[in-house]
């Protein structure tokens, strides 16, 4: 009985693209594309990806280096999210023209602004290089030859299956990206960090952006000659709406996903650092929600601090719920049995096991460092001093102090403490004690030796488990050594289940390269006897509507519109009810990178805005569960009603082609 439990456990472990699971390398997406057309997706493969046609691929770019952005005119109008353009609207935002508060809509080109910094990637083509490099060629040649190929051209070679395979990426990169236009903060970031990551969901999470060209139509440094750029293709826009059960499909560009961890990793992230981090947070948030709630200048002050510790903290609590709930353990570990079975390598798994035993101690340090000492600025400027708020702020900065130095102090179990540090400890009485001093010294001493030795003790630290873990760079609990024996142990799953009959349902982690989901519009139950429905309208907007809420507090303009219901072609009825749609649940496997990704359906139309996923979805990462696992995307029918009632922006439909 045991037994077949265990056969059924690893069977479904070792199956890992069931249902809608799965982040598909566009070029091969002809594996995938029967099941895709059985549930319901009407264009090919070549449609999708191609390297000899104008295809979808086309119209996808990789925004700013961590967002997905896509083409919706034929004069280079780009759709991304709120949330990604976030960090340009603010730099153009000023007292007096504060587009985060008020949004911002270019009446003419002239107006759209430029962005220094800001580029965004059209994937040219993806190609497995494995058997080149085997054949001794190297990554840097190829890189170099690629780029030959054309102006602005960017290459990478990017590892799938831990080095199993390589793929090169080449990408046309353009650096003049202007800002076009952006709802007010109130629509754009609707609800706020209160139901970021929450269904039912209302934000219109979008900002539009254009890309421009040099007269030839290739890729050139910003210039006020440039002209917006004429893309291979752009997406047709569906204002038919999405209905739940109807395909849909996302292009985009998902950051990090682990499928294929030992489960003593995933154990150790479920019950040792995710908890930690979950923990150490809520002490961080509480510091700064408690100053926020008494003083509207720190509650500006603090506001993206906030949002950015939070965004992970809520992440993470889903994730070790949905861990747990789904047993990805216990699976996990049958997997690894049949696996040693199977195969009649149970070295790999042995040595994965006692490489994961090594590396903990510095990870979990890592880890924790990176939530305590590694938060504090250690000098605060002249500048910042001066500021007339700098009062108000030194009790909060100086608990937080506290509050790092308290937690690395009883946190600390694995290594030995940062000698420094202990000594400090020590010296003054308690970790607390230490932190006021080390705080008094940032503030009034930032060159003191005592407070830079404990800077470059840290730091020292940091390099030490650097090396251990033979890395240069830290994303995930890895090492190198672990790198090359989950290579060895993916291999060996791949071998696996191509014995097995399951060959194209295995996927490569993401790792911010281009891929495609599919999945369908849907609703879960979200507890016993109590079901979400997929999608949300402009009354739930209305109904959380409170000038008094900060996060909940709309523009005037759409009290009116909703007022007057006079919502034009973008008005749908819903039970005999006049109202706009506002945001949808789909089945898409995605992650973060994937902000800003478009959300197709079945004929390859817009239909929304991939923005989020509900909190409860997010063990994604590591292990996708059908039932439970929901992105949420903004309608594109809301964008449409925003741009055109709210900005008064007509003219950027009038771009687009819609149907
Ligand atoms: N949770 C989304 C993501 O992971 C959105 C974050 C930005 N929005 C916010 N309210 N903080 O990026
Ligand atoms: N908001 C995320 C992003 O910025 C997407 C949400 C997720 O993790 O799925 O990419």
């Amino acid at each position: 009985m045991k037994r077949t439990l265990l056969t059924l456990f690893s069977l479904l472990l070792l199956c890992p693209a069931r249902a809608d699971e799965g982040m598909w390398l566009p070029s091969l997406i002809s594996h995938r594309i029967h099941d895709m057309r059985a549930k319901g997706f009407r264009l090919t493969a070549e449609d999708i990806y191609s390297i000899n046609k104008a295809s979808m691929k086309d119209a996808v770019v990789l925004f700013g280096g961590g967002c997905t952005g896509e083409l919706v005119s034929p004069e280079g109008l780009l759709l991304t999210n709120h949330h990604c353009g976030y960090g340009a609207i603010q730099r153009h935002s000023s007292v007096e023209n504060d587009y985060l508060t008020h949004g911002f809509w270019a009446r003419t080109r002239s107006e759209e602004l430029p962005n220094e910094g800001l580029n965004v990637k059209f994937l040219v083509r993806m190609e497995d290089v494995t058997n080149r490099i085997a054949a001794g060629e190297t990554a840097e040649e190829l890189i170099c030859k690629a780029e030959a190929e054309g102006k602005g051209y960017k290459a990478v070679v990017e590892q799938m299956y831990y080095g199993n395979q390589q793929f090169l990426f080449l990408y046309e990169q353009f650096d003049d990206v202007r800002l076009v236009a952006a709802p007010p903060s109130s629509i754009g970031k609707f609800g706020g960090d209160t139901d970021n990551w929450i269904w039912p969901r209302h934000t219109g999470d979008f900002s539009v952006f254009r890309i421009y060209a040099g007269p030839d139509n290739k890729p050139a440094a910003y210039s006020r000659d440039n002209v917006p750029y004429r893309p291979k293709k752009h997406f047709t826009i569906s204002t038919k709406g999405v209905q739940e059960g109807d395909f849909t499909m996302i292009y985009g560009f998902p950051g990090n996903t682990q499928q294929y961890l030992l489960s003593d990793a995933v154990k150790y992230i479920a019950e040792v650092s995710d908890p930690m981090k979950i923990a150490i947070r809520t002490g961080r948030l509480d510091i700064i929600a408690r100053a926020q709630a008494s003083d509207p200048a720190l509650r500006i002050h603090y506001a993206a601090r906030h949002a950015a510790i939070a965004n992970a903290w809520k992440k993470w609590q889903g994730e070790v719920l949905g861990l747990k709930r789904l047993n990805t353990c216990e699976k996990k570990a049958a997997a690894e049995k049949h696996f040693a079975q199977a195969t009649g390598d149970s070295e790999v798994i042995a040595l994965l096991r006692e490489e994961i035993k090594r590396t903990l101690p510095y990870y979990y340090t890592r880890e924790l460092l990176g939530e305590t000492l590694l938060t504090l600025g250690y000098a605060y400027t002249e500048e910042e001093k001066a500021d007339p708020l700098f009062a108000k702020r030194e009790a909060v900065e100086r608990a937080l102090y506290r509050l790092a130095f308290s937690e690395y102090a009883s946190r600390n179990t694995h290594l030995e403490p940062i000698g420094q540090f202990q000594a400090g400890v020590e010296q003054y009485g308690s970790p607390e004690a230490y932190a006021d001093h080390i705080f008094v010294l940032a503030v009034n001493d930032p060159q003191n030796e005592e407070l830079k030795a404990l800077k470059a003790a840290i730091a020292a630290l940091h390099t030490r488990i650097l090396e251990e873990l033979g890395t240069k760079t830290l994303r995930n609990f890895n090492s190198a050594r672990m790198n090359e024996l989950y290579a060895r142990y993916v291999e060996g799953l791949r071998r696996l289940a191509a014995r097995e009959g399951r060959e194209g349902e295995m996927f490569p982690d993401a790792n911010l390269t281009l891929r495609v989901a599919y999945g369908s519009v849907a609703g879960y139950e979200y507890a016993d006897g109590e079901y979400h429905k997929p999608l949300t309208t402009l009354d739930g907007i209305i109904a959380k509507d409170d000038p008094a809420v900060y996060d909940y507090d709309i523009p005037q303009s759409l009290r009116e519109l909703h007022a007057s219901k006079d919502y034009g072609r973008w008005g749908i009825e819903i039970d005999g009810h006049r109202t706009v749609p506002v945001c949808f649940l789909a089945t898409n496997h995605t992650t973060g990178g994937n902000s800003g990704s478009p959300i197709l359906n079945a004929h390859g139309e817009l239909v929304g805005i991939n923005f989020d996923r509900t909190w409860r979805s997010t063990m994604s990462d590591i292990e996708f569960d059908p039932t439970i696992c929901r992105n949420i995307a903004v309608d594109i029918r809301y964008v449409l009603l925003v741009i055109d009632r709210i900005g008064n922006a007509g003219y950027l439909i009038d771009e687009m082609t819609l149907r």
